[in-house]
């Protein structure tokens, strides 16, 4: 395998410059920080291949759809999130010549993530015959700090000969999206201004009305003490900048700081958003470079602190790991209820940066274990704002209920493929088990009372219509859906949607329960405006009772879907090695008729019903089904890995586990250069703590049941649980826990109780 990046515990590292693969670095070294994000592109100007990108959370636009033939209920439009103005960059001449650094001669070059820092450094030397060698060093980050705000340094020095050096510190509006489906623009300008050392540049989206408006205001130092140049200014539609021209001396290094600020009217009144970006930029100004980045840094030790996992004994799974848990940090901060994460991030465009069941299903956890809170429930929120859309969009296709979409930007649907929009309805499920998931780990049950519920009921509506009753077999059955696995369509009776539909109707039931015990007020309040009636439940509990579940007798295994078995049964380890990825190499047809499966879906029912079901049936199902899985999409290894952990396939559990972990920073699919894999990042953080560290929250208990993969020396994690913060560190001959918040928690260790206080020291062997 192709080797991109050096191994080191906490930067990603590229050594030289890698053209034909630039995109791939340029994925790998976005950076983010709720507010925004960006790939990461350089500074100057580059005429080879890349992707020049910037984001702005929650900035989006309503694509119009493109389709081969309309089918009614399709959406309008495809969600894009927004390639915004390019604030980074800083053009850079060398006697009136452009660096370029597709054709610019370079000695030396480096391009480095700092993930414990949270920022990105270039260091390269350019060398000419004229003016011999001048050392460049580029830095810049977001701040998480005052997320509005983001700063560059960028020092040359040359080394043999005074040398002419132009900057020309810039804003770019004249900006289009890569996946636009019309090749059009979406951006027109609203207003632009350029002085001296300063400038703005606002821009509103062609539709929606989003305004964004990005200030800029840079100083020019000379081993750093302020100096002065000759300015021209730049100043044409879309775009707006200064050319500062001055004498770089022998030895000697300047540095141009440039801070910048970005506001949108998502937060401000559109009338207010100029000049409160230019005032952000003045009081990143005023800050500077080296306080602004030493708070940064401070805030960015706190969240490590609070989620770090540390690897002994191997770099790259300790690499692997950060880089997810980094990226994570930097892509959803838990503070706006109408953000999201998209399975891209900020990091790229394909997927639209839109929200996906990714959320619910995989991300939920690890924000419900390293942050406050408020942090998850705001994704919960995020949904329950939605309601209504989602009772729109189960209308629009003839269904009471809620059906949430797919693929969302602001509650609408707005994915456009049949067997995805129409029928991958298991996504509901996904957001009921959330609220689930959420009160059984926080144990804040009001949250039922409060949101919660009216979701619940929405969603057991939807299921309620969509099931049909069979009364040949006196069963419920769904008929027409897409399970998990997108390698098969339009299947009847897809086991985990059935199993899922169940559960959740019972779990409204037993919500009910709860809410007339403990909420009773509330509950008849609810009771009212949701128009509840005895008949509604009894309808509900009849269809838990008779709901039909396919099954394969002769192994004792649930099946797939009905019919999976009339499939030829071959397995994924005697296909040629040149078939694989089915998807690259396969006509969708030979997929569908094929027996392969994309990724965990019958798994995915054990893995979040896990209390459900045996180890004997978990393992059953996973003999069977993991030999017959492709992986082929980034979510599905870390599922098979924890229950391969929990079923005690210790080195199975490894080697998928390997496969999430460094997927984008080895390219193992072939698509880093498309961007990250935001989502499937926190699938790789439930592979450790669920997979290795067997965490499980039974009857509002902590459960651990840990081991430590044999590759590895020892490994640590932190959760937070329930106002405590605990560190558990796994070796093979001990595990540690220590209660470094809170004043004593009790919990099931290998299935043995134990109250901390402090710590707990237990010999595995
Ligand atoms: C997966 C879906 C997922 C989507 C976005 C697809 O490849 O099959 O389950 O929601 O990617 O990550």
């Amino acid at each position: 395998m192709k080797k991109y990046f050096h191994a080191d515990e906490w930067s990603i590292i590229e050594e030289g410059l890698h053209p034909e693969d630039n995109r791939i670095y340029e994925s790998a070294m976005s950076l983010g920080n709720g507010h925004m994000g960006m790939r990461g592109n350089f500074e100057e100007s580059y005429s080879g291949d890349s992707h020049q990108g910037t984001y702005i959370a929650g900035v989006y636009y309503p694509d119009k759809t493109r389709v081969g033939w309309w089918k009614n209920g399709y959406p309008e439009y495809f969600a894009k999130v927004l390639n915004a103005t390019n604030f980074i960059g800083i053009d850079i001449m060398i006697d009136d010549e452009k660096i370029d650094l597709a054709k610019t001669k370079i000695k030396y070059f480096k391009r480095v993530v700092n993930m414990k820092k949270g920022y990105l450094e270039r260091i390269f030397t350019i060398i000419d015959d004229k003016y011999g060698e001048l050392i460049v060093n580029a830095k810049r980050f977001l701040s998480i700090v005052d997320t509005e705000v983001a700063a560059i340094s960028y020092s040359i020095t040359p080394v043999n000969h005074d040398v002419k050096i132009s900057f020309i510190p810039y804003l770019d509006g004249n900006i289009s999206n890569e996946d636009s489906n019309y090749s059009e623009k979406f951006w027109t300008e609203v207003d632009r201004a350029i002085n001296e050392y300063k400038g703005n540049l606002t821009m509103k989206t062609k539709k929606l009305d989003f305004h964004v408006s990005t200030s800029m205001k840079y100083s020019v130092l000379e081993d750093n003490n302020s100096i002065n140049g000759t300015i021209d200014i730049i100043d044409q539609e879309k775009f707006v900048g200064n050319k500062i021209t001055l004498t770089g001396k022998k030895g000697r290094t300047v540095t141009l700081n440039k801070y910048i600020a970005v506001t949108t009217n998502r937060d401000y009144d559109k009338s207010e958003i100029i000049k409160i970006s230019n005032e952000r930029v003045t009081y990143a100004y005023n800050k500077g470079f080296e306080e602004l980045f030493i708070e940064h840094v401070d805030a960015w030790d706190k969240r490590w602190e609070a989620s770090d996992i540390v690897i002994e004994g191997d770099t790259e799974a300790q690499q692997g790991i950060r880089f997810n848990i980094f990226h994570l940090n930097q892509t959803y901060t838990g503070d706006d209820p109408r953000l999201n994460i998209g399975p891209k991030g900020f990091t790229g465009e394909k997927y639209g940066g839109s929200t996906y069941w990714d959320t619910e299903a995989y991300c939920l956890p690890f924000y419900l274990s390293t942050a406050n809170e408020d942090i998850s429930k705001n994704l919960l929120i995020y949904r329950y704002n939605h309601l209504e859309k989602a009772k729109e969009n189960a209308k629009k296709l003839g269904l009471n209920g809620a059906l949430y979409p797919m693929v969302t930007m602001n509650g609408e649907e707005c994915h456009n493929e049949w067997e995805i929009t129409f029928e991958e309805i298991h996504r509901n499920a996904a957001i009921s088990y959330a609220i689930y998931n959420f009160v059984r780990y926080t144990g804040d049950s009001n949250y039922l009372a409060e949101y919660g519920f009216e979701v619940l009921v929405e969603i057991s509506r939807f299921w309620t219509s969509r099931v049909n009753y069979n009364s040949y077999k006196d069963k419920y059955m769904i008929l027409g859906v897409t399970g998990p696995n997108e390698y098969d369509n339009n299947v009847n009776n897809n086991w985990y949607t059935n199993t899922m539909a169940s559960w959740n109707l019972e779990y409204t039931l037993e919500v009910i329960a709860y809410l007339k015990k403990e909420h009773m007020l509330r509950y008849t309040e609810l009771e009212n405006k949701l128009n509840l009636t005895e008949d509604e439940l009894s309808k509900w509990q009849d269809i838990i009772n008779k709901m039909y579940y396919p099954y394969i007798e002769s192994i004792n295994v649930f099946e797939q879907q009905d019919g999976y078995m009339d499939k030829e049964q071959i397995l994924v380890k005697d296909l040629p090695k040149a078939d694989l990825p089915l998807n690259q190499n396969w006509s969708w047809d030979r997929i569908l008729r094929s027996c392969f499966i994309k990724q965990a879906d019958v798994l995915q029912g054990l893995y979040f019903l896990n209390d459900m079901y045996d180890l004997e049936t978990k393992k059953r199902n996973f003999d069977f089904y993991e030999p017959r899985t492709v992986h082929e999409s980034s979510l599905s290894p870390c599922v098979y890995s924890i229950i391969a952990s929990e079923i005690g396939y210790e080195d199975k559990a490894y080697e998928l586990y390997l496969r999430t972990a460094r997927l984008d920073l080895d390219n193992y699919n072939n698509d880093t250069e498309d961007g990250l894999h935001i989502t499937s990042m926190a699938g790789t953080w439930m592979s450790i703590v669920h997979g290795f560290g067997g965490m499980r929250i039974k009857d509002n208990t902590l459960c651990l049941n840990p081991f430590i993969p044999k590759a590895w020396d020892e490994f640590s994690f932190k959760i937070l649980f329930r106002g405590n913060l605990l560190k558990v560190k796994v070796s093979s001959e001990k595990v540690f826990i220590k209660l470094e918040k809170g004043d004593y928690l009790s919990i099931l260790l290998y299935d043995k109780k134990y109250t901390i206080c402090d710590e707990l020291i237990i010999d595995i062997n």
